[in-house]
C-alpha cells in the first residue's frame, strides 16, 4: 500500500521548505524528501552556503575591525588572536541550530519527511530509496526543488583538500598561506574575504575583465579598488588551464583569457568558484519526459514543467541562485497549486555581497538600461558625506538611483556600503509598489543613519541633494 499525497516535494532547501510550510498552512497533505547524507534539512543555504558562510563572514569581520580599527576608535586591546577551532565550531553551532528550526517547522505543519534520495517514477509516483528503505510515494503533485551544484573546472579537479569548492573553503585549517581563488563571482570574494582577513595571502583569477561582472560597473570597479586596498589581489581577464598538486602546495597554470604566455602561481589551496549548475541528476527526468533546457535548467511556465502535475522551482529551475528568491518560489508555486495566485517579481529580488562593506543592488544596471535604450537619470551619494558612516569611520562606497527619465520611476538601486544589504530593502519595496525617486526623496529618514544616503541619493536624482 502507498501514502497518497497533495503534494511530494522533492529536496529541503530554501525553495522545498518553504513550499512544504506553505502547503501544510493551506491544509494540504504533505511529504518532503532531502537525500543530505546527514539527515539535515535546509539545503545548500543552511548546511553549506548562505548560513556558515556568513557565520565566518561575521566572526572574521569582528576580528579584522579588532585588530586594524580599535586603536582608532580609542580602544585598547592586547593580545588578539583567532581560535580558528571554535570559529568553526560556532558556525557549524549555527547552522545546527537552524537545521533543527527547519525540523521543527516540518512538525508543526505537519510535513511528513523522508530521508533519502527521491526520484520521479510517473507523474504520480515518487520512489525514495534512503538508509530506511525503499518507499514508494502517491501523489497529486510532485514539486522539484533539487537545487544546484558546484560547477567543476576541466583541469582543475575538486579534492576538498587543497583544491575546495565553496563547502570545503568553510572549514579550511590550518589558515592557508596563499589562498588562490578562480572567479570573482559571490563566493569567490566573500570566502576570499574571510580568509584574507584571518591572515592568507588572497590572488583572485577572472576570466572576464572585471569582478562580479553581472553588478552595475561602476559598482563593479569602485568594489574592486576597495578590495585590493584591503590586500586582494587581482588577475583579471586570466584562465586557469591546469593545476599540479604537489605534497603540501599546489601550483596552478594561469593563462591570459585570450591565450598567450602561461604562468605558474604557487599556492597552498584553491577554491573553484566558477559558479553553480542545476542539480537534477538520478531524478528520472528523461523517464518522464520533463523538459530542460542546454544549461540544464528544468523549463517551466509559472513553475509547472511541461509534464502536467510535475512543477520546478528555485535554483534548478532559471532566474538568480539566491535563497530569497527559492523561497518565494516555493510560496507561489504552492499557491498555484491550490488554485490561488502565486508570483513572483523577478524584477525586484534583491542581491547582496556579504563582503565588508556590503555590495547590494535591485534592478537594472547602468549597462542594462543603456543596451535596452531606456533613457534615465542617476543620483548618487557618497557614504563619505553621510554623518552616520563618518561618525563609525565606515565611510567607503556610495548609492546609486537610476530613474526613469520620463516617469521617474525607480529602475535599479545600487550600493557598496556597510550594511548595504540592509538599506537596499526600503529601494526593493519602492520599486515592488512602482515608485519614484521622488517618493524616497520626500520620506522623513531618521537622523543620523546610512538610510540618509539612500534618500540623499534619490534626491540627487533631481538635483536637490542636501548634504554633499
Ligand atoms: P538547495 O538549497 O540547493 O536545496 C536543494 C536540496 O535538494 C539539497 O539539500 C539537496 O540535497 C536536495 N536534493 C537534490 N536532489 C535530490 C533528490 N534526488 N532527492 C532528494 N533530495 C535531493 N543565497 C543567498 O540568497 N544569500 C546568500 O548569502 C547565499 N550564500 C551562499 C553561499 C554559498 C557558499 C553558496 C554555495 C550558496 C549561497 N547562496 C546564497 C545560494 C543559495 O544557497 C541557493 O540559492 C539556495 O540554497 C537555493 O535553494 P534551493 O532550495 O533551490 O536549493
Ligand atoms: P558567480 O556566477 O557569482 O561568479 C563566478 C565568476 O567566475 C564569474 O565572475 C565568472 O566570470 C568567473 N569565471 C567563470 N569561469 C571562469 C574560469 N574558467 N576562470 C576564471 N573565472 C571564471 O558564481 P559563484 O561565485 O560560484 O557563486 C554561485 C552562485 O551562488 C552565485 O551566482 C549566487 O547565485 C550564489 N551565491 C550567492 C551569495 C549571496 O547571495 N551573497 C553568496 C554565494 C553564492
Amino acid at each position: 500500500m502507498t501514502d497518497t499525497y497533495d503534494v511530494v516535494i522533492i529536496g529541503a532547501g530554501p525553495g522545498g521548505y518553504n513550499a512544504a510550510i506553505r502547503a501544510g498552512q493551506l491544509g494540504l497533505k504533505t511529504a518532503i524528501i532531502e537525500k543530505r547524507d546527514n539527515k539535515k534539512l535546509g539545503g545548500t543555504c543552511l548546511n553549506v552556503g548562505c548560513i556558515p558562510s556568513k557565520a565566518l563572514l561575521h566572526a572574521s569581520q569582528l576580528y579584522e575591525i579588532a585588530e586594524k580599527d580599535f586603536d582608532g576608535l580609542g580602544i585598547k586591546a592586547t593580545g588578539l588572536k583567532v581560535d580558528l577551532v571554535q570559529m568553526l565550531k560556532q558556525k557549524d553551532d549555527a547552522v545546527e541550530g537552524l537545521t533543527k528550526g527547519v525540523e521543527f517547522l516540518m512538525k508543526k505543519n505537519k510535513v511528513e519527511v523522508f530521508y533519502g534520495a527521491g526520484e520521479i517514477l510517473s507523474a504520480g509516483r515518487v520512489l525514495v530509496s534512503g538508509p530506511d528503505g525503499d518507499k514508494e510515494l502517491d501523489t497529486k503533485n510532485i514539486v522539484i526543488a533539487t537545487g544546484s551544484e558546484v560547477t567543476p573546472l576541466p583541469g582543475v579537479e575538486i579534492d576538498e583538500e587543497q583544491i575546495v569548492s565553496s563547502t570545503g573553503a568553510l572549514a579550511l585549517s590550518p589558515v592557508p598561506k596563499h589562498l588562490v581563488v578562480i572567479g570573482g563571482g559571490v563566493i569567490g570574494l566573500e570566502l576570499g574575504s574571510v580568509w584574507r582577513r584571518l591572515g592568507a595571502k588572497v590572488t583572485v583569477v577572472e576570466f572576464l575583465d572585471k569582478i562580479l561582472p553581472t553588478m552595475d560597473g561602476e559598482v563593479s570597479k569602485q568594489f574592486q579598488r576597495i578590495l585590493k586596498k584591503q590586500g586582494v589581489a587581482f588577475k583579471l581577464s586570466s584562465k586557469v588551464t591546469g593545476a599540479e598538486k604537489l605534497k603540501t602546495k599546489v601550483k596552478l597554470s594561469v593563462e591570459p583569457a585570450k591565450g598567450g604566455e602561461a604562468e605558474t602561481i604557487d599556492c597552498d589551496a584553491v577554491l573553484v568558484a566558477i559558479g553553480r549548475r542545476p542539480h537534477t541528476d538520478g531524478l528520472g527526468l528523461e523517464t518522464v519526459g520533463v523538459k530542460t533546457d542546454k544549461r540544464g535548467f528544468i523549463e517551466t511556465d509559472h513553475f509547472q514543467t511541461n509534464v502536467k502535475g510535475i512543477w520546478a522551482l528555485g535554483d534548478c529551475i532559471t532566474g538568480p541562485m539566491l535563497a530569497h528568491k527559492a523561497e518565494d518560489d516555493g510560496t507561489a508555486c504552492i499557491e498555484l497549486i491550490a488554485g490561488k495566485a502565486g508570483h513572483v517579481n523577478y524584477d525586484t529580488v534583491p542581491s547582496v555581497v556579504y563582503t565588508y562593506p556590503e555590495v547590494a543592488a535591485v534592478g537594472k544596471t547602468e549597462e542594462q538600461l543603456k543596451e535596452a535604450g531606456v533613457k534615465y537619470k542617476t543620483g548618487k551619494f557618497p557614504f563619505m558625506a553621510n554623518s552616520r558612516a563618518k561618525t563609525n569611520h565606515e565611510t567607503d562606497g556610495f548609492v546609486k538611483v537610476l530613474a526613469d527619465a520620463e516617469t521617474d520611476k525607480v529602475l535599479g538601486v545600487h550600493i557598496i556600503g556597510v550594511e548595504a544589504g540592509e538599506l537596499i530593502a526600503e529601494a526593493v519595496s519602492v520599486m515592488e509598489f512602482g515608485g519614484a525617486s521622488e517618493d524616497i526623496a520626500r520620506t522623513c529618514h531618521a537622523h543620523p543613519t546610512r538610510s540618509e544616503a539612500v534618500r540623499q541619493a534619490a534626491m540627487g536624482v533631481e538635483g536637490w541633494t542636501m548634504q554633499a
